[in-house]
């Protein structure tokens, strides 16, 4: 504990590197080139470790998009990207995956300093997932093909049908502030791999790093206007991007709300719709589990990113035999989780975001006290002037009608419940409107399958929590989305299915 009473808050120097990139003119990214925008408007870049103005980035306007849908819409026109070879297509998504490579530390300060997550989870985590999305997807290239099908109801011989993988042309990809250049890689490598071209925007409080990946994309190789990328608010060029005519499909990773305004805008004009929301992960401890490492993994679960994670495991179910020291060893972890600053090197967890959703989190803690939750760890902010700073917290005595078990916090608070079999738990578990992961912690292979097919969620992990691999499909049952995206299936979002049927 003495650990956490000698926290400093002050945030360390950035490098050179970081501070050059944050002294970039606001512009944006349009057909390989950096642009003005056509009105002042911008948008303050806030470091949340201390709640400075570090930056300013364009406000884009409807007339910014515009321009730039029309790059993406001319450079897919002509084929000058899916009319290359796949091997050319792959040899220049790899190669801004090497110079990401080459920038990694930049990259992780930057994000560090943009989103308040520590440099070293961003170094661990976001830079190295950003080039595994690009290199895995990179390869899909030359591996998109369709298949010779014969028809079912005509004599063999009389027609020739296949199928063709096309790609489904102008993509506009909405991405959130959590995993920021995760997040855009995530989004822009299918697309790429594909053959599409593509207008990215970043979210508002965090477009730092997907900026300078515009750089790379310049140095990578790519023709004009594949890649654009605008920086801007929601509700104006996220909207007009939604509603562009000339864009054929939509991605977009965020919230559950603006995913459903987004669905029904995208609807007008018939675009190909992928959606990653949210969720309201549950985490399933039954009896016969080691406490000691299972509590340090429930609390990874919750406290990682500062709980600012689309699969947070932010309802506990512990088995009653096990409850009261699974919430032992949780509340140990408190050093560990310890809000800092996201460049100091012991940060394990940093600041959120922003104010707005530091008082939203703090808005849920104090309703879930007023229901009557208490309060086993945490439930407040460290006394710091500045940084929106939130200790790790767990909450329990809930029940399942309070806000906080049943709306995503996105915020480092998990609340706990105890029950007594597996079909309870199973009960527990779904009884939300999300379904996009859980985690079940046991040694009893067959409890653990029996589990995993009774919970309704798109991703289930067994004795871990949160792997999420670019290999292996992503996505959410019920209200948490609509298609999956890494895998597979993640390149055929970006494909349109061609039948040809040719009477011989
Ligand atoms: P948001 O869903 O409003 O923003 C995500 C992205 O969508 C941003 O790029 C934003 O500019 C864009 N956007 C917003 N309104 C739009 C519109 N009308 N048309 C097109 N694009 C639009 O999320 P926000 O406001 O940043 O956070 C609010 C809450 O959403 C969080 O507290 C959290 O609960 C949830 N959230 C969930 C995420 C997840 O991965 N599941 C990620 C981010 C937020
Ligand atoms: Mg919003």
């Amino acid at each position: 504990m003495n650990d956490i009473a000698t926290i400093s808050y002050v945030q360390p120097a950035y490098s050179p590197a970081a501070a050059k990139a944050l002294a970039r003119k606001p512009q944006l990214f349009i057909n390989n080139q950096w642009v003005d925008s056509s009105h002042g408007a911008l948008i303050e870049v806030e470091d949340p470790s201390t709640g400075r103005i570090v930056s300013h980035v364009v406000d884009a306007s409807p007339a910014d998009v515009d321009r730039a849908v029309a790059a993406a819409r001319a450079a897919f026109d002509d084929g000058r990207w899916s009319g290359l070879p796949p091997m050319a297509r792959e040899r220049i998504i790899n190669r801004l995956a090497d110079l990401l490579e080459a920038h990694a530390d930049e990259f992780a300060e930057l994000e560090a300093i943009d989103n308040g997550k520590p440099k070293a989870m961003a170094g661990a985590v976001d830079i190295p997932g950003a080039i595994s999305q690009l290199r895995f997807m990179a390869g899909w290239a030359s591996k998109v093909a369709g298949e010779t099908t014969a028809p079912y109801a005509m004599p063999a011989g009389t027609v020739f049908s296949y199928t063709v993988k096309e790609p489904v042309g102008v993509c506009g990809q909405i991405v959130p502030w959590n995993f920021p250049l995760l997040m855009a890689t995530l989004k822009i490598a299918p697309a790429l791999a594909a053959g599409c071209t593509l207008v990215l925007k970043p979210a508002e409080q965090t477009s730092i790093t997907a900026l300078r990946l515009a750089d790379l994309v310049v140095e990578a190789g790519f023709p004009a206007g594949v890649v654009n990328v605008i920086t801007g608010l929601g509700h104006i060029s996220g909207d007009r991007l939604v509603k562009h005519p000339d864009v054929d499909k939509i991605a977009f990773t965020g919230s559950t709300e603006i995913g459903k305004v987004i669905n029904r805008n995208a609807t007008e004009t018939m675009k190909r719709v992928t959606l990653e929301l949210g969720g309201k992960s549950p985490v399933v401890i039954l009896s016969d589990v080691d406490v000691a490492q299972v509590a340090a993994g429930a609390a990874g679960a919750i406290f990682f990113n500062s709980g600012q994670v689309c699969v947070a495991g932010s309802r506990l179910f512990a088995h009653k035999s096990v409850f009261d020291s699974v919430l032992e060893g949780m509340a140990a972890t408190a050093p560990f989780w310890a809000p800092r600053p996201a460049l100091d090197p012991a940060a394990h967890m940093g600041p959120l975001v922003s104010k707005e959703q530091h008082d939203r989190v703090m808005g849920y803690i104090a309703a879930g006290k007023r229901d009557g939750a208490s309060v086993v760890m945490g439930g407040d902010a460290p006394a710091t002037d500045g940084g929106y700073y939130v200790n790790p917290t767990i909450l329990a005595n809930v029940n399942p009608q309070m806000s906080v078990v049943r709306e995503e916090i996105f915020g480092p608070v998990v609340v706990a419940q105890r029950f007594d079999d597996l079909d309870e738990v199973a009960k527990m578990a779904n009884d939300t409107c999300f379904g996009l992961g859980a985690g079940i912690w046991t040694r009893d292979v067959s409890a653990m399958h029996k589990l995993a097919a009774k919970i309704k969620s798109g991703t289930v992990w067994g004795n871990c929590h949160a792997i999420i691999d670019t290999a292996l499909p992503f996505g959410g049952y019920k209200q948490s989305g609509l298609g999956r995206e890494q895998g597979r299936a993640g390149v055929e979002a970006y494909l349109e299915t061609k039948t040809v049927i040719i009477q011989m």
